[in-house]
C-alpha cells in the first residue's frame, strides 16, 4: 500500500514518521521546498524530542521519504492523509483554504483508487465538503472514498502519543474504507472507534474544548482558594482522584496556550453561532481563559506603584515545556502588558527565545541563562514549568535578584519552600 501524507506540520510529520516506523512505506508532501531539504538531510523542522533519531533511522531503512513533488506524491497513492494547517480567519472560524487546495491537487493528481483521510481539524460537515471537492474533478474511471480520522497528539509528547494515544478515531460513511484505515494502524494496537464523518470530527473539538473547561475549571476554583482560603494543588489532588473526574488537566496555571485549544474553541463557537445555537460554557472557557493570563500581572500592579524603569525577569516563554511554539503562549501578553507600564524586560527560555526575538527585537533583552536572566532583577515571572526552571533552587532567586519576589505562573515551589528562603512568593490559588 502506498501512503501519502500531505503537511509536514506537528501532525503531518509525527504521524508520517510513525507509520513508517511501523513498517509502512509513507511519503511525506510539503510544498515547502525548505522543510523537504531539512528533512531529507534527516532532520526535524519542528522541536520535537525524539523526532530527528526516528526520521534519520527510517529515511535509513528506505521507508520513509520527503518530496514536493505533486506526481510523486499522488501518482499510484492507495491512500493519502490530509494533515494541512487549518488557522483560524479573524472571525475565529476555520480557514479552509489549504485543505481545498489539497483537496483539489489530489483530485488532479491520483492514479488509482484512492482513500482521502483527513487528519487536520476541520469543522463539522467539512469532509463531505472535501468530498464533494474532489468528487467533482476526477476522471470518470477512479474511486475516492473519505475517512475522518482526528489527532489527539501533544506536543512534546507527540511521538510517545502516537504509539500509546488512548484511541483511534476513524469516521467514516463507506464501512470498508474505514476498516483499512484501521489496518494501517493495527500495530499501534490501540481501541478503534468506528464513527460516521461528522461524528468524528465533532470528536476531536468536544475532546479540545473539554480538556479547555476542565483548565479553566480549575484555574477558577484557584482563584477563588486565594480569596477563601485552601491550596489548589491539594484541592486538585482530592478532586482528581475521583476516577469520574480524573487527575489530568486540573493543573492549575496562567491558562491554557499553544496552536490548538484556542483555535479549536473559538472555531467550535463559530460553527456554535453558524446555527444559531448559544454555547454558554464555551464561551466562559475562552473569556476565563483570557483573564487567567492577566492575573499575575495584576498582582504585580497592585504589589508595585509603578513598574516603569523596573528590572523585570520572565522565565519560560513557550506555551508549555518540551516545544519551541510560542503561539498564544501567555508570555507574549504578558510582555506587552509590561512594555505598556516601561519594565525593562530580559527574558529565558531553553529553546523558545529565537521566535520571541523575532516578535519583540530590541525592546526586551534575552539572557543566556536563568541565573543571567535573574541578575540585579526586581521581580520574576516562571511562565513555562520547563524541568530546568522548576528544579531551579530558590536560593538562585534570592542570591542573583535584586529583590526575591517571584511569580509563580505554574506553581513550581511549595509556600513552605519560598517562606524559608525569604521569597516573596505569589501563585496561583494559594494564599501567600
Ligand atoms: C492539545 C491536546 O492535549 C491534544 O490532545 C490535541 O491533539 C492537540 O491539542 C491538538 O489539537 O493538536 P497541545 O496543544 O499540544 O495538545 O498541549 P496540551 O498539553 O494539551 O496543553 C495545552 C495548554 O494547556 C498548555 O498551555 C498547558 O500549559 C495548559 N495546561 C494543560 C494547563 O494549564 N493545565 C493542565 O492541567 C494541562
Amino acid at each position: 500500500m502506498k501512503i501519502t501524507i500531505t503537511g509536514t506540520g506537528y501532525v503531518g510529520l509525527v504521524t508520517g514518521v510513525c507509520l513508517s516506523d511501523v513498517g509502512h512505506q509513507i511519503t511525506c508532501y510539503d510544498i515547502d521546498q525548505e522543510k523537504i531539504d531539512l528533512l531529507n538531510s534527516g532532520q526535524s523542522p519542528i522541536y520535537e524530542p525524539g523526532l530527528d533519531e526516528l526520521i534519520q533511522k527510517n529515511i535509513q531503512k528506505g521507508r520513509l521519504q520527503f518530496t514536493s513533488n505533486v506526481k510523486e506524491a499522488y501518482s499510484g497513492a492507495d491512500c493519502i492523509f490530509i494533515a494541512v494547517g487549518t488557522p483560524p480567519n479573524e472571525d475565529g472560524s476555520a480557514n479552509l483554504t489549504y485543505i481545498e487546495n489539497a483537496a483539489i491537487e489530489i483530485a488532479e493528481h491520483m492514479t488509482k483508487d484512492c482513500i482521502v483521510v483527513t487528519k487536520s481539524t476541520v469543522p463539522v460537515g467539512t469532509n463531505e465538503h472535501i468530498g464533494m471537492i474532489i468528487q467533482e474533478r476526477l476522471p470518470v474511471n477512479l474511486k475516492v472514498r473519505i475517512v475522518s480520522n482526528p489527532e489527539f497528539l501533544r506536543e512534546g509528547s507527540a511521538i510517545h502519543d502516537t504509539f500509546h494515544g488512548d484511541r483511534i478515531v476513524i469516521g467514516s460513511d463507506n464501512q470498508e474504507a474505514g476498516k483499512r484505515i484501521e489496518e494501517i494502524y493495527s500495530p499501534f494496537k490501540l481501541p478503534v472507534v468506528h464513527t460516521d464523518l461528522r461524528s468524528a470530527e465533532m470528536i476531536k473539538y468536544a475532546s479540545n474544548s473539554f480538556l479547555a473547561l476542565k483548565i479553566s475549571f480549575i484555574n477558577e476554583i484557584a482563584n477563588l482558594c486565594e480569596k477563601v482560603g485552601g491550596n489548589i494543588e491539594q484541592v486538585a489532588r482530592g478532586v482528581g482522584l475521583d476516577k469520574r473526574i480524573g487527575n489530568k488537566f486540573l493543573q492549575a496555571g496562567i491558562g491554557f496556550g499553544g496552536s490548538c485549544f484556542p483555535k479549536d474553541i473559538n472555531a467550535l463557537n463559530h460553527l456554535a453561532n453558524e446555527y444559531d445555537y448559544d454555547f454558554k460554557i464555551l464561551k466562559s472557557v475562552i473569556d476565563v481563559n483570557r483573564l487567567q493570563k492577566e492575573r499575575l500581572f495584576h498582582k504585580a500592579k497592585e504589589i508595585f506603584e509603578s513598574l516603569a524603569g523596573r528590572k523585570i525577569t520572565i522565565l519560560g516563554l513557550t506555551f508549555k515545556p518540551n516545544t519551541d511554539d510560542i503561539r498564544d503562549a501567555a508570555s507574549l501578553k504578558l510582555i506587552q502588558d509590561l512594555l505598556l507600564e516601561d519594565a525593562v524586560i530580559t527574558v529565558y527560555d531553553p529553546v523558545g527565545m529565537s521566535k520571541v526575538e523575532k516578535l519583540f527585537g530590541d525592546k526586551i533583552q534575552y539572557a543566556a541563562s536563568a541565573e543571567d536572566a535573574l541578575a540585579g532583577s526586581e521581580a520574576a515571572f516562571i511562565l513555562t514549568e520547563w524541568g530546568e526552571i522548576k528544579t531551579l533552587s530558590l536560593e538562585t532567586f534570592k542570591s542573583y535578584m535584586e529583590k526575591p519576589i517571584l511569580f509563580d505562573g505554574r506553581n513550581c515551589f511549595t509556600l513552605e519552600d519560598a517562606e524559608k528562603h525569604g521569597i516573596h512568593y505569589y501563585s496561583i490559588g494559594r494564599k501567600p
